[in-house]
Order: structure tokens, then C-alpha cells, then sequence
């Protein structure tokens, strides 16, 4: 079963896809208050370090998506996992096309991290599992499968390794809501374009409403809010926007 929200905003992950603090902070000021989620990448948390990254959304009482897309060893990334989670983030991300061993060493990551520094919360763990910048083709000279195949496949896997979600494209929400194996999975769509907004490099895009309506959670949004259209106005007035699209949702 999908998540239950208490209002709209909360579906919301705003892609801060700058270089530096001093830009994230500038859009912060901004969108202070909606209660969206900040969603950090490694553009800027590598550059400003994820405790940087972690301790500037949370100064703005913003959740954080730390976009880690963790990918390696089984050891690797049960480290890495562990230290993410102890910077506290909401949510992090792992790689979901690597081997079952290694994703379930992020959950145990997890909950040595849990124990080991007494955190009374513990983060979201989402998998990533096909990145739509892949194409049928080159999926199955990759995977060896269709991407729809795949994403299947790979949250199979994440749900079996205990993981709460995935990232996926709009495409595979209706096919990961019917199986049995992944229905209860948290669905993190990106590519959300609402009518107004320009669609940019993204090709398969889907507005904010029909996202929802079709099943995703949580909701992806980067440059509509932070570049967002003349006749909008201001990330916060784009922000608002969708908010209004979502509550019209039925
Ligand atoms: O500006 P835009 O709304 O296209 O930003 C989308 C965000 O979602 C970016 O941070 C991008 O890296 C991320 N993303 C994506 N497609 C994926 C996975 C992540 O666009 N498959």
C-alpha cells in the first residue's frame, strides 16, 4: 500500500541541482515553509560534503533526500550506508541493478548505524532501478532486457532485500502497483512536468497530477520549480502551483 500523506507538499522532492550551498540556500529562503523535500545530489554533496548537505536542509526544517546512488562491494555499501544514515538524511539512495547481497548490506548498514549511535529514526531507503536516460536498447546490451523487464526485476529484488522503494520512471508505476511482489513499495517518479513548465532534456515526462493518479508517492521536481516559467513568477509560486494541481487530484 502506498504511503499515507497528510497534505500535499509532503509528496513533493524539490532537485536542488546547483554547484554550491550559497545557490541551494538562495532557493531555500524561497521555498521556507511549504514542508517539500529538499532532494540533493552528488553534484552538490560531493562538492559541500553530505553532512554540510544534511545539517542545511534540516537548519530550513526541510527533509533531505541525500541522491547517493551507492553502487559497489556488499561491504562497500553496508559502510556506506552506515555513515550515510548517521548524518541522519530522511532518505538515501543505492544502485538497485547490483546483486541482492549488496542490497541487503544497505539495510544492515541501516541498523548498525540505528544501534550503534542510539538514532531514533531511521532513513527511507530507496532503490534506483533503471535510470531513464537508458534506452530500450542499450538496457539490453546492459541488462539484457527491456527496461519495463528490468525495473520489474530489480524491484523484485529491492523488496526482497528489504528495502522501502524505488525510483522509477512514470512508465513502470502501473505495472510495479499490480504485482504482488512490489505493490507496497514507496515509488519515487522523476520527470514530472506540469502543463506550464518546459519539458527541458527530459523525453518521457508525465504531469504532477497523473503521476499521482496513476500511483507514485513521491514526486521528483527540479528545474519547473527552480527555473521555473516567466508567467509563474518564483519557485515558491510554482511550488504552490503544484500543490493546487495535486489537491484537485480525486
Ligand atoms: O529538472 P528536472 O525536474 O528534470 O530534475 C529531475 C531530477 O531527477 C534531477 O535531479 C535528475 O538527476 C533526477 N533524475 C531523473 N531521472 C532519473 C533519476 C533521477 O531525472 N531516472
Amino acid at each position: 500500500m502506498s504511503k499515507v500523506f497528510t497534505n500535499a507538499a509532503q509528496r513533493i522532492m524539490v532537485a536542488l541541482d546547483v554547484d554550491e550551498l550559497s545557490q541551494a540556500k538562495e532557493l531555500a529562503e524561497e521555498l521556507k515553509g511549504l514542508g517539500i523535500t529538499f532532494k540533493i545530489g552528488n553534484q552538490l554533496g560531493t562538492y559541500e560534503g553530505w553532512k554540510a548537505a544534511v545539517e542545511f536542509a534540516h537548519s530550513y526544517d526541510a527533509q533531505i533526500f541525500c541522491d547517493t546512488k551507492f553502487k559497489d562491494i556488499p561491504t562497500t555499501v553496508e559502510k556506506s550506508s552506515k555513515a550515510i544514515t548517521r548524518r541522519q538524511p530522511e532518505f538515501f539512495n543505492i544502485m538497485a541493478d547490483n546483486n541482492l547481497e549488496a542490497l541487503k548490506a544497505a539495510v544492515r548498514g541501516i541498523d548498525t548505524a540505528v544501534e550503534e549511535f542510539g538514532l531514533a529514526e531511521r532513513p527511507i531507503l530507496l532503490g534506483v532501478t533503471v535510470l531513464t536516460s537508458i534506452s530500450e536498447q542499450e538496457s539490453e546490451e546492459i541488462y539484457g532486457g527491456v527496461p519495463s523487464e528490468k525495473v520489474l526485476q530489480f524491484a523484485k529484488n529491492a523488496a526482497e532485500a528489504g528495502l522501502d522503494g524505488i525510483v522509477c520512471s512514470a512508465q513502470e508505476v502501473k505495472l510495479l502497483r499490480s504485482d504482488p511482489a512490489t505493490k507496497n513499495l514507496l515509488l519515487v517518479t522523476p520527470g514530472i512536468r506540469p502543463e506550464w513548465a518546459a519539458p527541458n532534456d527530459q523525453s518521457r515526462i508525465i504531469t504532477p497530477s497523473q503521476a499521482i493518479k496513476d500511483g507514485s508517492d513521491y514526486l521528483v521536481i527540479g528545474r519547473p520549480i527552480t527555473q521555473p516559467p516567466e508567467e509563474v513568477g518564483s519557485p515558491r509560486k510554482a511550488v504552490l502551483r503544484i500543490i493546487k494541481e495535486l489537491e484537485e487530484v480525486k
